[in-house]
């Protein structure tokens, strides 16, 4: 939000502040409310009210906007309450609640809401201020201190930025139109207001284009590969999926009922193999198929004016479907190795007095910026755009951390905050062993939460031109809607509120989430409750025991266990500190608060084999050139296993083993497709010498070059899931373990599951 805007703002919710209705006497409830994102000003006050099914909406005579939003709320309030409350037109009663547009409230998307023993009554300067003064009310009447009624508050709101956003991938995986409407819902339920929507990629173009129909008859197809070949059917059966124009409509006027703007990606020049795979004039000599390979393709668009009629004709067609200022075009990632060997390209570059390929992306981006400025819109990409000359009016989407938006901020261009990996959703929010794949590189939801919008960097005179921040999801590894809905809730509340309050506090936000959770569940949504879950940690003690320590990420609320395998209670044992068992015991545990529990119960059963064994995930990986946790293409009793991997560099080490009387070593493999696109990573790929075709386990002891223990032959697993024998010699003493694959990774790789020392 502009500083300007933010100042009159700030005027206004003061000079509203100060003409405070005389309030009714009576006690303070203080009771914590639950409310997120967390209002910019809230005050408790006298009185509560209790909602009944004799209670009206009423709106000002020919206010149509809180008509509008009444309509909503009653739905709402349906759903919650199960009574549907009448709509009424007049002076606001006693005893309901009264919803009315008002000069008197200052600045966009701002409200006031006023709750007492009289009722609750909701202003705002447009309807988007009364949507979120509805939104928050529709909060406290979910909120667990409402259980006698809605208790007082004076609230005076209004958010911190403009830009309150939400990427999602459609390429990687799509998703079906009333998946991306219930988000929306959510999205609107959090007052995000941004919905950019990642439509076109190298694995599939998924917006149909009435002039160019092979962008979805070709480009919306691969070949499933791995997991997905399960979804699919078959590997014969190829991945598919597109949005009609009138489906991509439908979304469009469903977000902007929730007060939602969409906003397209299509990206160029890179990320195109879809589209030259469909129109192979649009690329640069290879043909191509839609990828079926996660990172970087090489694909680009070629710089022929033809290729611009197609790209401009595309947007034509985008634009008349969304109706957003912004128009998103990538820019990412574009490896130029095509354009640099390309005569057209490289003759065009020097007709234009370009001298090199990053500069020409420059003039690529700018020639469609130019477009779209000539059709009222404004052109935003990743930042990379900054590398060669960005056009003036172009808003800039900080990817690559920070530093893309500090540059353009302060060279006066608006900017989005985007850093990855702070705010990818597709890394990992714990290290509990029931995490779904994807990067493990561990952002939790507090680091999401901690993360401030505008860098100190920026220069204050151009911090201005933070528009917002957005999370981001990429959806390699959420090839479903329960993978899109737990790498996305909780932490979709966190950048909420740190796109909407004027301040963060942790500690406030950890105490109000179990109520935003249960929500979330009330609306059919599974978080992760990776934020709240037990982590139960064992190692061998003495007397034949194990001693186990129980931790929580957030360490909010009390830890309480059981070990006679009951689930635990709010009664069960408090945890204070690591306790020893006797094996075998099942320890099962969970955090409570409030006298609830927090998460799903956790459970380990621990024996004296299991005080032996290591997952992948429980082992470090060597490196951490490029550290993916991924799935088995095939299920083992219905779940399908999940490895962590290197994956260039396939090692693994386990730290502080004790060797003696282990003369066993049992490696469970597995064979998964090797579809990484690199690029020019691909040179770092760590290869190792093999001593036969199919490659061996080889087992080091202290260092991944130290003395090798044993050699265990990958042939025998026969390309597939395996657990395979291996001998050590008589040892003493505790010692790091280095399990390494020889050969190297591609075109499938091996990745260990699992090691169980005998
Ligand atoms: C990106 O993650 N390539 C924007």
């Amino acid at each position: 939000m502009r500083r300007t805007l933010l100042l009159a703002l700030a005027v206004g919710l003061t000079a509203c502040a100060d003409q405070q209705p005389k309030r009714e006497t009576g006690p303070v409830d203080n009771m914590p409310l639950s409310l997120i994102p967390q209002p910019a000003q809230l005050q408790r006050t006298p009185g509560r009210f209790r909602l009944d099914a004799t209670a009206t909406i009423t709106v000002t005579p020919g206010d149509t906007a809180a008509k509008h939003v009444a309509a909503q709320l009653q739905s709402w309030v349906r759903q919650a309450r199960g009574i549907t409350l009448a709509i009424g037109e007049g002076k606001p009663k006693s005893g309901g609640i009264s919803l009315a547009t008002s000069a008197a409230i200052k600045g966009r998307e701002a409200y006031t809401l006023d709750v007492d023993g009289k009722g609750v009554r909701i202003a705002a300067n447009d309807e988007t201020g009364l949507f979120y003064g509805a939104v928050t009310y529709w909060q406290l009447l979910t909120d667990p201190a409402a259980q006698g009624g809605v208790p007082g508050v004076h609230i005076v709101d209004a958010p911190r930025f403009e830009w309150r956003g939400l990427m999602l991938d459609s390429s990687r995986h799509f998703q079906s139109v009333s998946e991306i409407e219930h988000l929306l819902d959510q999205m609107a339920m959090h007052k995000l207001n941004t919905f950019h929507w990642h439509l076109t990629d190298d694995q599939g173009w998924r917006l149909q284009i009435d002039k160019y129909p092979k962008l979805t008859e070709t480009g919306a197809c691969r070949k499933a590969i791995g997991p997905d070949v399960a979804l699919t059917g078959g590997e014969d059966k190829p991945y598919c999926g597109f949005y009609t124009q009138d489906e991509a409509k439908q979304i469009v006027a469903y977000a902007a009922e929730r007060h939602i703007t969409v906003v397209p990606e299509i990206e160029m020049p890179g990320h195109a193999q879809a589209a030259v795979a469909s129109y192979p004039k649009l690329g640069n000599g290879k043909k191509l198929a839609v990828s079926g390979d996660w990172g970087v393709n090489t694909a680009l668009f070629n710089t022929d004016d033809a290729t611009f009629v197609v790209m401009q004709d595309v947007l034509d067609e985008v634009m008349a479907i969304f109706p957003s200022t912004y128009i998103h075009v990538g820019g990412d990632e574009a490896a130029k190795d095509e354009w640099e060997h390309s005569k057209a390209v490289q003759a065009k570059m020097k007709s234009l007095g370009i001298t090199d390929e990053e500069k020409m992306q420059g003039w690529f981006v700018a020639r469609i910026g130019d477009y779209l400025d000539k059709h009222g819109r404004r052109l935003i990409g990743w930042d990379e755009i900054l590398d060669g000359k960005v056009p003036a009016t172009a808003t800039v989407m900080s990817w690559r951390g920070t530093r893309g938006a500090i540059k353009a901020a302060n060279a006066g261009h608006d900017v989005v905050m985007a850093p990855s990996p702070t705010l990818y959703l597709d890394q990992l929010q714990s290290t509990l062993p029931d995490e779904p794949p994807g990067r493990p590189s561990g952002q939790t939801l507090k680091t999401l939460y901690d993360f401030e919008p505008v860098p100190s960097d920026i220069a204050p005179d151009k911090a201005d031109h933070v528009l917002g921040e957005q999370v981001t999801l990429f959806t390699e590894y959420q090839p479903n809607w329960y993978r899109i809905q737990h790498a996305i809730f909780p932490r979709i509340a966190a950048v909420a509120e740190r796109t909407w309050s004027p301040k963060a506090d942790w500690n406030s936000f950890i105490a109000r989430l179990p109520a935003q959770m249960s929500r979330y569940r009330a609306a059919g949504i599974v978080p992760a409750d990776s934020v709240y879950a037990v982590a139960i940690a064992t190692e061998a003690a003495a007397d034949d025991k194990a001693r186990v320590t129980l931790s929580t990420q957030s360490g909010y609320g009390t830890i309480r266990y059981t070990t006679d395998g009951s689930a635990p209670t709010a009664q069960s044992t408090a945890y204070s500190a690591p306790f020893d068992v006797a094996l075998p015991t099942t320890v099962r545990a969970n955090a409570f608060a409030g006298g609830f529990g927090l998460a799903g119960p956790r459970d380990r059963a621990i024996d004296a084999k299991s005080l032996l064994h290591r997952s992948s995930d429980e082992l470090d990986t060597c490196g951490d050139k490029l550290v993916l946790r991924l799935e088995a293409a095939n299920a083992v009793d219905g779940v399908r296993p999940v490895y962590k991997v290197d994956i260039m560099n396939t090692c693994w080490v386990w730290k502080g083993v004790r060797l003696d009387g282990r003369y066993g070593v049992d490696v469970t493999v597995d064979r998964l497709p090797y579809n990484y696109a690199l690029w020019k990573d691909t040179a770092g790929i760590v290869s190792r010498k093999a001593r036969s075709a199919a490659g061996e386990i080889e087992v080091h002891q202290d260092t991944c070059d130290g003395p090798k223990l044993s050699t265990i032959p990958l042939a025998p697993a026969k390309d597939s899931r395996a657990t395979l024998q291996g001998i050590l010699p008589k040892r003493e003493g505790t010692h790091d373990l280095c399990f390494v694959v020889t050969g190297k990774p591609g075109p499938k790789l091996w990745v260990i599951g699992d090691i169980q020392l005998r």
